[in-house]
């Protein structure tokens, strides 16, 4: 069985989207949210980078759920299995096999802003594990916590190092607030990518196929569309550095030549000098301890932390205390 849940709703979405693009571009140093990569086209230049050669997050931490997830169902016995920024859910269905081959599991809830990412991602999930309901959820994971449906015990899997996406302070409030809808005893499984050389990381930001230049600008499309603007999208290129201070990724759009966009659906025009940066995301890399402090804070206690045999990725489980 499937139910789709919808609490991002075309016009909170459209009003969140008017907020941020009128915050971010006003700004003295330029920035937007990288949740707004993730329109359809979005999500599916999202996958295609998770096959590129140079990305290895979604390969080593596949490597990971293939060895623990047995594991993690025997120690978890969840009954529901959350997963925040779900995306295709690919990874996933291996966390699925251990925990329906462990017997616990009824019940599948996926929650990811791209709603044609969530559909198809239920619709093929619900086809492949017939004895588990799935009950997606359209949301986003800093704001429709509250609104998740499923029994106790749940395990809350947050995947794929998106953790990283969000700023210190941004984490800081978005593990407080899983813990606040968790029961103690609850469940948290975290994708961390780790701090590595700076070669391999830029390569994984700045691929020679131009792919992740493709999913940075797809962002300018997405005010094109929803609010009328006219970004000259090929007027920017795409920008990845390493921040060895943050230990962070940082993507950046850099206007080529002078700009001037409008954007009628929030009555500014904006203007860029030529070589301007527009700031679009960052994806930090963790130190176990950093890990390790920021969720203690949090009030959950470590219960497992694996690494890929090259030790790129980590996964770890936490529970509510
Ligand atoms: N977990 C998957 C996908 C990671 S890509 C994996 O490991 O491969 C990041 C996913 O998070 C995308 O599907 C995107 O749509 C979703 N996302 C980004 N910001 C979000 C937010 N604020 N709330 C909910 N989903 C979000
Ligand atoms: C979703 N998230 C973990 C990706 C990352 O690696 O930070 C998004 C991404 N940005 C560029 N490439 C992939």
């Amino acid at each position: 069985m499937t139910q789709i849940d919808v609490h991002l709703t075309p016009d909170y979405a459209a009003r969140t989207l008017r907020e941020d693009v009128r915050a971010g571009l006003t700004a003295d140093a330029k920035w937007l949210p990288p949740k707004w990569f993730y329109d359809a086209r979005g999500s599916e230049l999202f996958e295609e980078i998770t096959r590129l050669p140079e990305y290895y997050p979604t390969r080593a931490e596949r490597e990971i759920l293939q060895a623990r997830s047995r594991e993690i169902a025997q120690l978890t016995k969840a009954h529901t299995l959350v997963e925040l920024g779900s995306g295709s859910s690919e990874k996933t269905r291996l966390l699925l096999d251990g925990l329906r081959d462990h017997g616990t599991l009824t019940t599948f809830v996926p929650l990811d802003v791209s709603e044609s990412a969530l559909r198809e991602a239920s619709d093929a999930i619900n086809a492949d594990y017939p004895t588990i309901d799935v009950h997606g959820v359209v949301g986003d994971f800093t704001a429709h916590l509250d609104k998740l449906p499923g029994d106790s015990p749940r395990l809350v899997a947050f995947l794929g190092g998106t953790i990283g996406n969000l700023l210190p302070a941004e984490r800081a409030t978005f593990y407080r607030s899983i813990r606040d809808v968790l029961e103690p005893g609850e469940w948290l499984l975290l994708g961390t990518d780790l701090v590595k050389d700076p070669a391999t990381l830029v390569a994984a930001y700045d691929d020679s196929q131009g792919v992740t230049a493709e999913f940075n600008r797809n962002v300018l499309r997405v005010i094109n569309r929803q609010l009328g603007a006219d970004f000259d999208v090929e007027a920017f290129e795409h920008v990845a550095r390493w921040d060895p201070d943050n230990e962070w990724i940082e993507m950046r759009l850099r206007a080529t030549s002078p700009q001037r966009v409008l954007i009628p659906e929030v009555h500014l025009e904006i203007d860029f000098a030529a070589g301007e940066e527009l700031h679009t995301e960052i994806s930090a890399k963790f130190r176990p301890e950093r890990v390790e402090a920021e969720l203690s804070t949090a009030n959950f206690t470590p219960t497992a932390w694996w690494t890929d045999p090259q030790a790129r990725f980590a996964l770890s489980l936490w529970q509510a205390t």
